[in-house]
């Protein structure tokens, strides 16, 4: 791959990956660093230009990530998005301070078009605000290039010395025109040429893995989601039989997942590698069992998949390398700057190296989903495994709120694949990012042939996104919900009740828990 680089300098937002995924979209190549690397490290990297994200603290504050001004002086573009608009503008002697106004979602800005960052953009612009300090002086030397009845310096720039900023999120979807300024400040402002690709991928890593292991054991947690499947599979191209892919069944799968898992990379799949499918539901359960808080779910389905992920690894023995589905928002995820944690995510991936590997194996570890996928379709995986939406590591555990029993799991799996049914028949699937069933913990009166009920009410999720970052609640059309809720209430046991989550992200997550 070649090394035109940009760099991502991280003070903790929660979109700041996603800058880095907009700028591999302009074909050059971007890593996300934390906001303290040091001067030399930049120097090193020698990067074409370098964006500022966003961050939850106040460049005033007494515990503000800081980075030292000496980046000034590289002679690099920058470019400071929110938070790190107000910093050039605090670092540089302008005058940062609590916005009379916050502004938050989707808010009209005018931009002067004859700014680069702003060339070809409409002059009147919907962009993406969330902000509660504001810039209310631009530094001197510096020249106001967009603002909003309320926000006086949403853009300012010096080209002089390479310096722009934006008060927005160029990066989310919901700037319409974000990705021409972004695009503006990788080709025209840092001068990238844009010509990073992907194709090389499969075939120089397959090169490395088997440089790598030699003739050494691999051991791969296999989940059946996407990054852990297409991991397996070029590790499986790689060294063939050395691979042993264990996949752990901890009862918190879709209705028949474990099958269909099983068919794909089991002894009767296409795929020559050793398999071992471990069902361990019951473990599960009783670990689960009386536990409501979501975090402390989490943290119980995380801990025990590792314990006998452990204890399989143990029974084989020897083995040399440990491979994960790492993908680079997980890397990002754990914790390179100041981002808040909404949820401890749990990737079945995620597990520590006690295990005694002489080595982690992570091949997808500096790829977007997107390009995971364009990986998979390289490696030959059916398009319908590499584009299955996602499912979190914590299974439905996290889509039954309160106590996980057993009976709930049935409850939620059966729901679930009625909807996804109904979905489907509907030939909607595709245009929605994630859709699904929970079980809430809500008993309810109703009446079933001439009975009265008391039982569970089910809620029926559908989001459009597709950086999962933010989400849009989804339309679906009437007849699907009604053609849905009557079958689950008609056949499944226990459900007299259905709802439909019209909820967006923010101010929801996406999943319930
Ligand atoms: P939230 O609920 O945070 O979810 O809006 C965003 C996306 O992440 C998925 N998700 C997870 N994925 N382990 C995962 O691998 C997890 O613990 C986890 N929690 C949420 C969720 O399904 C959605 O796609």
């Amino acid at each position: 791959m070649e090394r035109e680089m940009v760099i991502v300098l991280d003070f903790g937002g929660q979109y700041n990956q996603l800058i880095a995924r907009r700028v591999r979209e302009c074909n050059v190549y971007c890593e996300v660093h934390p906001y303290n690397i040091s001067m030399e490290k930049i120097k090193e990297l020698q990067p074409k230009g370098i964006i500022f994200t966003g961050g939850p603290n106040s460049v005033y504050g007494e515990d503000s990530a800081v980075c030292g001004k000496e980046i000034f002086e590289l002679g690099i573009p920058i470019l400071g998005i929110c938070y790190g608009s107000q910093l050039i503008a605090h670092l540089l002697g302008g005058s940062v301070t609590t916005a009379p106004v916050s502004e938050y979602g989707r808010t009209e800005v005018k931009v002067n078009t004859a700014a680069v960052l702003f060339q070809g953009v409409s002059e009147t612009t919907v962009c993406w605000m969330s902000h509660t300090d504001y810039i209310e002086k631009a530094p001197e030397g510096f020249r106001i290039t967009a603002h909003t009845p309320v926000c006086p310096v949403a853009g300012m720039e010096c080209p002089e010395k390479g310096l722009y900023a934006v008060q927005f999120h160029p990066e989310v979807m919901h700037t319409v025109e974000g990705m021409t300024m972004l695009r503006n400040f990788v080709m025209d402002i840092c001068g990238c040429s844009g010509s990073w690709k992907m194709d090389s991928f499969v075939e120089t890593t397959i090169r490395t893995i088997r440089e790598k292991v030699g003739n050494g054991k691999v051991l791969c947690a296999l989940s059946g989601g996407v990054d852990s499947s297409v991991a397996a599979v070029l590790l499986a191209k790689a060294v063939g039989r050395q691979l042993t892919c264990v996949f752990v069944d901890h009862g918190l799968l879709r209705k028949n997942e474990g099958d269909e898992v099983e068919a794909v990379f089991g002894p009767e799949g296409p795929y020559d590698l050793n398999f071992i499918r471990v069902n361990a539901q019951e473990r599960f359960y009783g670990r689960l069992a009386g536990i409501t808080e979501p975090e402390q779910k989490r943290k119980i389905i995380g801990e025990e998949f590792i314990r006998v992920f452990e204890e399989e690894a143990k029974k084989i023995g020897a083995v040399d390398f440990l491979v994960q589905g790492t993908i680079y928002p997980d890397v990002i995820e754990s914790g390179l700057g100041k981002s808040a944690t909404i949820k401890s995510h749990h990737n079945v991936g995620g597990l520590p190296d006690y295990v005694d590997f002489k080595e982690i194996i992570e091949p997808l570890r500096m790829l977007f989903k997107d390009e995971v996928r364009k990986a998979g379709l390289e490696l030959g995986i059916p398009a319908h495994l590499v584009f299955r939406q996602p499912f979190p590591g914590p299974g439905l555990g996290i889509r039954i709120i309160g106590e996980v029993t057993e009976e709930k799991v049935h409850i939620v799996q059966d729901a679930d694949f009625i909807y996804r049914e109904e979905i489907a028949k509907a030939g909607i699937d595709k245009a929605l990012g994630q859709y699904f069933a929970a079980l809430t913990n809500m008993r309810s009166v109703g009446v079933m042939g001439d009975e009265r009920t008391y039982d569970y009410a089910i809620a029926l999720r559908a989001v459009c996104t597709s950086d999962f970052m933010t989400a849009d609640c989804a339309e679906i059309p009437w007849e699907v919900l009604s053609k849905a809720a009557n079958r689950i209430v008609n056949e499944v046991k226990g459900v007299n009740r259905v709802l439909y989550d019209c909820t967006s992200k923010p101010p929801g997550t996406i999943e319930f828990e």
